[in-house]
């Protein structure tokens, strides 16, 4: 592509400059980084996300790609002769093969920190929205059922957090963003975390370190923030819903794959636990049909980062990233540097 700068490409905007290294952003995002990186380099921006087929036949002359959705493999890896730098436009990385592309010395960089606070207030609005039952008071009311029928003492009533145990799996820099919100409901939280317990909460009485199966049994909440890993893929099974509280609520904010999700449905089904709050599915796009139906699950479709705060700085941090990496300066975001040469 680099090499037929003056030529467009359909559903691609170019913008060429001299001497400067080629980036392709895969699919359309925020401005604020472009920006960025137009400064110095030629960049060719998809207009939609770009299909396996097509990131193969744009890739060749390439240097750098951002990208957030578009899915890396080792056959894009094979055609990217001239790629640098894979860099992410989101914490989660399960979508790049960042084996294949550090053996074939392609650095893969993410972008934490900048969606903490976003990504926590979003499992904090799928809480509340089950707790209150926010979907079904909103969904009574457009059916026009507050008009035709009488109010009464038990209409839409749900439970309050303050007082209840919130149980974080994964107490990454996301999921220690939820402590000073769920302190503020006046919860208390539970945390289980991959390096065990953190020295920053030895001495919180709010935050206390427990092993999965105790989080699990004690939870009232229990909240999902860890990264797709082959140790955490289905870490939620029928074995460990059976553990969580009959009338507890599970929230996803990970990644679909942490839940097998057809126990999920059953567990539901069978009122081992008392509701769901799904931002992500196991087979996504696809979700599970049987959830549409029920009352108890709330289900978004992968928004979790969705602020303009948050993307327009996750641009920033993947233009940053991708420029580092290009320029040989120091970057601090790079996750697959075991397999770099
Ligand atoms: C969103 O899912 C992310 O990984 O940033």
């Amino acid at each position: 592509m680099s090499r037929d700068c003056g030529k467009r490409t359909s559903g691609m905007r170019r913008i060429a400059r001299n001497n400067s290294m080629n980036i392709l952003i895969s699919e359309p995002i925020p401005t604020a980084g472009i920006a960025l990186l137009k400064e110095k380099h030629d960049v060719t921006q998809a207009d939609h996300v770009l299909s396996k087929q097509e990131l193969i036949a744009s890739i060749g002359s390439v240097d750098a790609l951002i990208c957030a959705s578009t899915a890396v493999d080792a056959e894009v890896l094979v055609a990217a002769k001239k790629l640098k730098v894979i860099s992410k436009l989101a914490v989660g990385y399960d979508n790049i093969d960042i084996e294949a592309a550090g053996k074939r010395n392609v650095t893969v960089t993410n972008a934490p920190g900048v969606l903490n606070q976003t990504v926590a207030e979003f499992a904090f609005a799928h809480i509340l929205a089950l707790a209150r039952k926010v979907l079904l008071s909103d969904q009574y009311v457009r059916a026009g059922r507050f008009e035709q029928e009488p109010w009464t003492f038990d209409l839409m009533v749900g439970t309050e957090i303050s007082g209840k145990t919130v149980g974080i799996i994964g107490f990454g820099s996301i999921g220690r963003s939820m402590v000073p919100m769920a302190r503020g409901f006046g919860m208390q939280v539970l945390y289980t975390n991959r390096k065990g317990e953190i020295d920053d909460y030895a001495s919180d009485p709010g935050v206390q370190y427990a092993d999965k199966e105790m989080l699990l049994r004690e939870s009232d909440i229990v909240v999902l923030i860890v990264p797709l890993t082959a140790e955490t893929e289905h870490m939620i099974t029928a074995a460990e819903l059976s553990l969580m509280k009959q009338t507890a609520l599970l929230v996803n904010m990970a990644r679909g794959k942490v839940i097998k999700e057809s126990d999920l449905v059953d567990a539901l089904k069978a009122g081992i636990i008392a509701g769901a709050g799904l931002d992500v599915f196991e087979f996504e796009p696809k979700v599970s049909k049987e959830l549409f139906s029920m009352p108890n699950t709330i289900l978004t479709p992968h928004v979790g980062s969705a602020t303009e705060e948050a993307r327009a700085q996750l641009s920033i941090k993947a233009a940053q990233n991708a420029i580092a990496v290009l320029t040989g300066e120091a970057c601090e975001n790079i996750v697959n540097q075991q397999y770099l040469p």
